[in-house]
C-alpha cells in the first residue's frame, strides 16, 4: 500500500493542534509527518503519534522533499504566499484560510456534501468557513430532496473561532480584565460583529456564509441572508437556520431525510429537553441538528438548530476528511 508524506502548516496553533489530534484518530497511511510554524516556534517539540516531532520554520524550501499533502491553518497571508509554492512542488494543499475559497479554480469542499469537486483541484483545495461547513451538512440533504429557495442564517459562535486571542478574552473577561482580541467584552455579552464590516453593512463572516453556501451547493441564485454573532462559549458554533424549500414536505419525512444524511446526527426530543448544544458537540466530529419544526409563516418553511465543534468539523476534521478522500480517490 502506498504511503504518503503529510505536512501540517501552523502546527502550533489552535486548529493546527487539533489537526494533530484528528490525524492520530484517523490513522492515514503515512510515511512521514512534517510540522511547520513561524520562526517563533522553530525547534519547539510536539508529541504526536507517540513520538516527539520538532517544529520547523516554514520557508520557500519546506516542500522540496516530496510532501504529498499539506494541511494549512496559519492565516490568509501565509496561505497566499506558501500554498502556490507547495502546489508547484506537486503537493496538494488543503487550506483552512479564506484566501482561496472563492477562487473559481479552487474547489471548496465539505466531504459529505460535494466530494466530487475534489477531482477539479489544481493543487489547492479550500476548507470552507466553520459556520458554513456545519450548515452545509444539514442543508445538502434538504436541497437534494426538496430544493432550496431561501436561507436565513443566525449564528451563535464560540470564541475559539477567533483563535487563541478569542479564547483568552473570555477567560480573562471572567476575571474582569478588558478584552484584547474583540472590540467589546465577551463575558456576559453577545457581539454581533465577526470579522470586519463591509460597505453593504454586513460583516465579512456573514458574506462568507452567503457566498460559500452558493459555491458549495452549486446555486449562484440562491437567496441567502446571515447575521453572525460571537457568544461567550469556548467551543461549538450554534446556528438557527430558517429554510424555504421549493417543494412541500411532510415533517416526519424531512426528519427521516436528515437522519439518513452522512455526518449528521438528529437530536430532537423536546419532551425530554433533547436538542443539540455546544457543550455536547465540543470534541465531536459530527454535526448535530434538532428543534426541527415547520415555519408556519411561509409556504414550505422549516426551522433547524444546527451545532458542531467549530475547531473539529468546522476546521480540522473537515480538512483531514478531504485528505482522506484525496487518498481514497487516488488523486494524490
Ligand atoms: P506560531 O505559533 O509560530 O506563531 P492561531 O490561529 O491559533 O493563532 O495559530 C496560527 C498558526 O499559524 C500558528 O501555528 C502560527 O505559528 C502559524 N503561523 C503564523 N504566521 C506564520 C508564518 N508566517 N509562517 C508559518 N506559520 C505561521
Amino acid at each position: 500500500m502506498k504511503k504518503y508524506n503529510i505536512a501540517v502548516v501552523g502546527a502550533t496553533g489552535m486548529v493546527g493542534r487539533t489537526f494533530l489530534k484528528v490525524l492520530e484518530e484517523v490513522q492515514l497511511p503515512v510515511e512521514n509527518y512534517y510540522l511547520f510554524a513561524s520562526a517563533r516556534s522553530a525547534g519547539q517539540k510536539l508529541t504526536f503519534m507517540g513520538k516527539e516531532y520538532v517544529v520547523e520554520e516554514l520557508t520557500e524550501h519546506s516542500f522540496d522533499r516530496g510532501i504529498d499533502i499539506a494541511l494549512f491553518s496559519a492565516g490568509g497571508s501565509t496561505s497566499e504566499k506558501f500554498a502556490p509554492i507547495a502546489a508547484s512542488k506537486g503537493c496538494v494543499v488543503v487550506d483552512n484560510s479564506s484566501q482561496w475559497r472563492m477562487d473559481p479554480k479552487v474547489p471548496l469542499v465539505v466531504p459529505e456534501v460535494n466530494p466530487e469537486d475534489i477531482r477539479k483541484h489544481n493543487g489547492i483545495i479550500a476548507n470552507p468557513n466553520c459556520s458554513t461547513i456545519q450548515a452545509m451538512v444539514a442543508l445538502r440533504p434538504l436541497q437534494l430532496k426538496y430544493g432550496i429557495e431561501r436561507i436565513v442564517y443566525s449564528t451563535y459562535q464560540a470564541v475559539s473561532g477567533a483563535g487563541r486571542g478569542g479564547y483568552d478574552d473570555l477567560t480573562n473577561g471572567i476575571k474582569g480584565e478588558p478584552p484584547k482580541k474583540f472590540p467589546h467584552p465577551i463575558f456576559g455579552n453577545c457581539i454581533p460583529h465577526i470579522d470586519v464590516f463591509l460597505p453593504n453593512g454586513y460583516t465579512k463572516e456573514e458574506m462568507k456564509m452567503v457566498n460559500e453556501t452558493r459555491k458549495i451547493l452549486g446555486d449562484d441564485s440562491l437567496r441567502i441572508t446571515a447575521t453572525t454573532v460571537r457568544v461567550p462559549v469556548y467551543y461549538g458554533h450554534s446556528e438557527s437556520i430558517n429554510v424555504e424549500l421549493k417543494k412541500p414536505f411532510e415533517l416526519s419525512e424531512l426528519v427521516d431525510c436528515l437522519k439518513a444524511a452522512p455526518g449528521l446526527v438528529v437530536q430532537d426530543d423536546v419532551a425530554n429537553n433533547v436538542y443539540p448544544m455546544a457543550i455536547d458537540a465540543a470534541g465531536k466530529n459530527e454535526t448535530f441538528v434538532g428543534r426541527i419544526r415547520r415555519d408556519e409563516s411561509v409556504e414550505n418553511g422549516v426551522n433547524l438548530w444546527v451545532v458542531a465543534d467549530n475547531i473539529r468539523k468546522g476546521a480540522a476534521t473537515n480538512a483531514v476528511q478531504i485528505a482522506q478522500k484525496l487518498i481514497d480517490m487516488e488523486l494524490v
